[in-house]
């Protein structure tokens, strides 16, 4: 009996000693298989247990079970330990250098059609425009009948419609109908109101036309308005937008909602009016449509034509970004491809 106590005795020093000496998870696995593992010196010296005397058997089989528990302790100490050491190695090996700039982030911008807008919409703050939110799904009557555009008129064609399920309830084809929205609800006090938002027409999807876009609307009603003021004010516009010094013309043009009706037009902003590819050669960029309010639609509004004039006006969002920021496709701003909207934004 005391030959297998001292043998347990030394086996444990041993192995002690040995584990001490394992400073890697393979080291460690090598000795687990050496001393505890069922081909391990353990269990060869647990087999002598069974020349033992029944009498002998529990004290030496107790002093065994100790020495397994302690060498069991013993490796899960050392395995953490191991564990540290590995990570300390590895991370001296990898050789962090700390100094080293760290990888840019991507971050998100503004859409170019926000910006844009935001821009438009700061240009006439400052002469005196407030927002006005007009709804998106409209009525027939509201995007064409009050806006004095008569059943079967051409002009209707020209905006080709979405229609919804319900009779007469439409995606507004432009932004005019905020027109008779506002004026409802200021009139009949005078109104100076910008409307931004987006539009929807029922085309086909082209580099200059989109299903759904956006558009400004501008409405100025007042007591004296003549189109001198509309002349100044976009005029203005054109110089914060597209840089002092510009210079606008006017063509006659025509529009159910405005009489007189024009289209206006900026020298050009690429070659200054020499001509060039961007402006075809014309020296003229084309940036919006305008007039004089109908009576008939500042009648529809709520205002009494003798005593009440005003003027208007309506351009393309993308397309002034697309003019500002030589995009020749409109399909870009919805595709979402990111090189883009980084580029342009
Ligand atoms: N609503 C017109 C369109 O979508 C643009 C427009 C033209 C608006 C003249 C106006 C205006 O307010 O006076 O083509």
């Amino acid at each position: 009996m005391s030959d297998l106590l001292q043998q347990l005795e030394a086996l444990q020093a041993e192995a002690i000693q040995a584990l001490a000496q394992a400073d890697s998870s393979e080291a460690s696995e090598a000795w687990y298989r050496e001393y505890l593992s069922r081909q391990g010196k353990m269990t060869a010296v647990l087999r002598g247990l069974g020349q033992l005397s029944k009498e002998e058997r529990p004290a030496v089989g107790q002093a065994a079970n100790t020495v397994k528990v302690a060498l069991e302790t013993a490796l899960q100490e050392r395995q953490a330990m191991i564990k540290q050491i590995e990570i300390e190695r590895a991370l001296s090996a990898e050789g962090i250098d700390v100094t080293l700039p760290g990888r840019p982030q991507a971050v998100g911008k503004l859409h170019p059609t926000t910006t844009t807008m935001r821009e438009i919409v700061e240009i006439f703050g400052q002469m005196g425009f407030q927002v006005y939110d007009a709804r998106e799904v409209e009525t027939d009557a509201t995007n064409f009948g009050l806006l004095n555009f008569l059943p079967g008129h051409p002009a209707r064609d020209m905006q080709d419609t979405f229609f919804t399920t319900t009779p007469d309830v439409i995606l507004r084809t432009h932004t005019s109908p905020g027109q008779i929205h506002a004026m409802r609800e200021y009139g009949p006090e005078p109104i100076r109101v910008i409307l931004p938002g987006k539009c929807y027409r029922n085309e086909d999807v082209t580099a200059r036309s989109e299903m759904m876009f956006y558009q400004v609307e501008g409405l100025a009603v007042g007591r004296n308005i003549t189109f001198s003021d509309l002349k100044g004010v976009l005029l203005n516009f054109a110089n914060m937008m597209y840089g002092e010094g510009r210079k606008i013309r006017f063509r006659k043009s025509y529009f159910p909602f405005t009489e007189p009706s024009v289209e206006v037009d900026v020298d050009c902003i690429i070659c200054g009016g020499k001509g060039c590819r961007i402006c075809k050669h014309s020296g003229w960029l084309e940036i919006l449509g305008a007039g004089m309010v109908h009576p008939v639609v500042l009648q529809n509004g709520g205002y009494d034509p003798a005593e009440f004039s005003g003027f208007a006006f309506g351009m393309g969002i993308e397309r002034q970004t697309m003019l500002k920021r030589s995009v020749d496709d409109i399909r870009y701003f919805y595709d979402n491809d990111v090189r883009f909207l980084d580029r342009v934004a």
